[in-house]
């Protein structure tokens, strides 16, 4: 168990601080005292605020025209001055053409588009979580969680089979930020291999109706004027960014908590909880995404300090999620916690497009759990995600107990569907 801060001078920008620490006593004072708290500049990078509270952090979300996305949404963009595909990628564009371009994206998450997505995305997992658990013992970032968002994404985008290995290759390589043995140079070279394989599939879809996001993107026009092509390959990239790892950290966790909770691990076998209720809580439990940001436009008074016109505002989902003023015993793992309106997926114009399926992948992991294993449990130690953005386990190890009767009719059925 690492120690608990209460210091107040605690580097957000550092990933270190977030393998090193608990911040729970932090982030509780920081609500209680300093809700708008100055993170002082360090040699190299100017300071920033940052807003702890579940009220503020909506107050900034609802607000994009005092509180910007277009120069970056997460620290790492925000303290380097500009992201690149301000203005191009829907997350980091606000205005009319944020509205524009996330529509079109909608017409590739409507219900009826999704709902095969749904289906394989719920048959891949069991069978996925099924292999696991006959093994009995594995790494379930590597068997189960790394194949099942990058599957999804991969449908939306209408990747073919034959594509599928390459891009998961290529993204691991991209979004693997400060792994051991990970240069920047091979994070950029995967980075723009996955824009030059999407740049060519773009020209294969011109003129088709296809309803996955590379046809509607290429083939929309907004007032009559096509999407450019940086625009297009920027936000299918998007879905990976957004989709992969978001969803891998937050299975990874609820497997994690749920071997560490026998009780709520038997409601949930029992069916004294529902998956909904459990995805839920296993979604604000997780918070993979611990921050998100924005640079203020204007001066805003807030809590009595003055932000200032450009500076950057840091809103942490982390403490948001455990507010007390929001969530009864926020640090209790409650699968069956309702009302549960955590911000993992944010909130305001630039609520999480993928969160339906997001839902979907979580809920079949928690469906598929409860019908294959009577019990789990961590069978070494985990290794934590290095980063100041996203919170969860790189590698888990789990030892599964088979539910043999579920299993072999499970095989019976995968034989019947043959
Ligand atoms: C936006 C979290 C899964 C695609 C966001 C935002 C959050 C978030 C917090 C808001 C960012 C901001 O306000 O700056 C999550 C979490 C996920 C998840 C926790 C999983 C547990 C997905 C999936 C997809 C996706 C599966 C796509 C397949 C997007 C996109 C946006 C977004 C495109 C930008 C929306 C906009 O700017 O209008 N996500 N996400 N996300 N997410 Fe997710």
């Amino acid at each position: 168990m690492a120690a608990q801060v209460l210091d107040l001078d605690v580097d957000l920008v550092d990933p270190e601080t977030f393998t090193r620490e608990d911040l729970g006593a932090y982030w509780r004072r920081l609500r209680q005292e300093d809700p708008v708290h100055w993170h002082p500049a360090a040699p190299g990078r100017p300071g920033f605020w940052v807003i702890s509270r579940y009220a503020d952090l909506m107050t900034v979300y609802r607000d994009p025209a005092r509180f910007t996305s277009e120069q970056g949404n997460v620290l790492v963009t925000l303290l380097a001055g500009e992201d690149s595909a301000g203005g191009k990628m829907c997350a980091v564009t606000d205005g009319a053409r944020h509205r524009e371009v996330r529509n079109l994206l909608l017409k590739s998450f409507s219900p009826r588009v999704l709902a095969p997505i749904a289906d394989r995305v719920r048959r891949n997992t069991a069978r996925r979580v099924a292999r696991a658990v006959l093994l009995g013992e594995c790494d379930f970032a590597a068997e189960v969680s790394e194949h099942i968002p990058m599957s999804t994404v991969s449908d939306l985008l209408g990747v073919p089979e034959s594509d599928r290995a390459f891009l998961l290759d290529r993204s691991r390589e991209a979004l693997s930020s400060g792994a051991a043995g990970q240069s920047e140079e091979d994070g950029w070279s995967a980075r723009s291999d996955i824009l030059l394989y999407f740049a060519d599939l773009m020209e294969q879809r011109r003129g088709s109706d296809a309803e996955d996001v590379i046809s509607v993107l290429v083939n929309a026009r907004i007032n009559g004027v096509p999407l450019t092509r940086e625009e297009i390959v920027l936000n299918c990239y998007s879905l990976i960014l957004g989709g992969d790892e978001t969803s891998r950290l937050t299975m990874n966790d609820a497997v994690h908590s749920l071997a560490g909770d026998r009780e709520q691990w038997l409601a949930l076998r029992e069916g004294r909880v529902g998956t909904d209720s459990a995805c839920e809580e296993a979604l604000r439990w997780a918070t993979p995404t611990m921050h998100f940001g924005r640079r203020a436009t204007e001066t805003v008074e807030l809590h009595g300090k003055e932000i200032q016109a450009g500076d950057i505002v840091t809103v942490w989902h982390s403490s948001a999620n455990r507010d007390e003023t929001v969530f009864a015993d926020p640090d209790r793992f409650d699968l069956a916690r309702t009302p549960n309106r955590h911000v993992a997926f944010g909130y305001g114009p630039h609520f999480c497009l993928g969160a339906h399926l997001a839902r979907v992948e979580i809920t079949a992991l928690l469906d598929a759990l409860r019908r294959f294993t009577t019990s789990l449990e961590v069978a070494g130690e985990p290794a934590r995600f290095h980063s100041n953005f996203l919170a969860g386990f790189s590698r888990l190890p789990v030892r599964f107990t088979r539910d043999k009767a579920e299993l072999s009719a499970f095989a019976a059925e995968l034989k019947a569907d043959r």
